[in-house]
């Protein structure tokens, strides 16, 4: 078992963020990683369309390629479908992720802190429930990104740059006085390939908060406790509903370290929702 794959899962391209932190993490292990790209955004998505989805390629990898773990490196699929994840599969360790709010609160001074995020996540229950366990610490700018991960799989630049503008200038003034946002959340995976376009907006004193690095721990934390760490030669097998030259582009331009050409990958259709 231990020489089993961990399952990382996206939308897109977005998880690749996070796949980097898993493999500084975890130097000996070997990933498959599933872009669900056929299928994407998943933001602009309803919620049952996501949920269905997630547990259409979570059951492709566990079928398929026999994987020890899974990081759904997706937060709106998280949002959507981690509890339903967790029902389904009750002995598979698993990590989600979410906006790190907590982690942005313990780091603001001003205690007004912008969200980036998909519009699915900001607007599940799960989402709710955190921010309101926090309501009474800080304030929350909360901004949905129509169009910003698409632009992002695109690679399109002048997309990325005028959405970057508009979304950055919706959460409000940035800076380090009392009122202004010093801390921002991003609550997508795929939002820190374009941390440098959003900075430029920001300035540089403003804190940004992903949550790559905790969830890589999680995983080591998790695969420890089910005596399921590996020591062999780390490796990165990726997978694609989409178009595998545009994840191997992706891959070379984000991901730090080799990784084989993608192959397509089309799990049980789910359902039409
Ligand atoms: N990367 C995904 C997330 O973290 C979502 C992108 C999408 O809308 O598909 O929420």
């Amino acid at each position: 078992m231990s020489d089993s794959p961990i399952g990382v899962f996206d939308s897109g391209v977005g998880g690749l963020s996070v796949l980097n932190a898993l493999r500084a993490e975890l130097p000996h292990e070997r990933f498959v990683y599933f872009a669900d790209t056929a299928h994407a955004p998943y933001g602009e998505r309803s919620e049952a369309y996501v949920a269905e989805r997630t547990r259409a390629v979570a059951r492709h990898l566990i079928d398929r390629h026999g994987i020890k773990a899974l990081v759904v490196a997706c937060n709106t699929a998280t949002a959507a479908a981690i509890h339903l994840l967790r029902a389904d599969h009750p002995a598979l360790p698993l990590v989600g992720v979410e906006p790190a709010l907590k982690p942005a609160v313990a780091r603001s001074r001003t205690r007004h802190i912008a969200v980036l995020a998909t519009r699915g996540t900001l607007a599940s229950r799960k989402f709710e429930a955190l921010q309101a366990s926090l309501a009474d610490q800080a304030r929350f700018s909360l901004v949905p990104c129509d169009g910003l991960a698409s632009a992002i799989e695109a690679a399109d630049a002048p997309s990325i740059a005028a959405l970057c503008a508009r979304y950055t200038g919706d959460a409000g003034d940035f800076g380090d006085a009392d009122g202004q946002i010093d801390t921002l959340v991003l609550g997508c995976t795929h939002y820190p390939f374009v941390a440098a376009e959003l900075r430029r907006h920001t300035g540089e004193s403003v804190h940004f908060i992903d949550t790559g690095a905790p969830v890589a721990q999680q995983t080591r934390r998790l695969l420890t406790a089910a005596a399921r760490l590996a020591d062999g030669e780390g490796k990165v097998e990726l997978l694609t509903s989409g178009v595998a030259p545009q994840l191997d582009a992706a891959a070379a331009r984000w991901l730090v370290g080799p990784a084989a050409p993608a192959s397509l990958a089309l799990p049980i259709a789910s359902a039409a929702v």
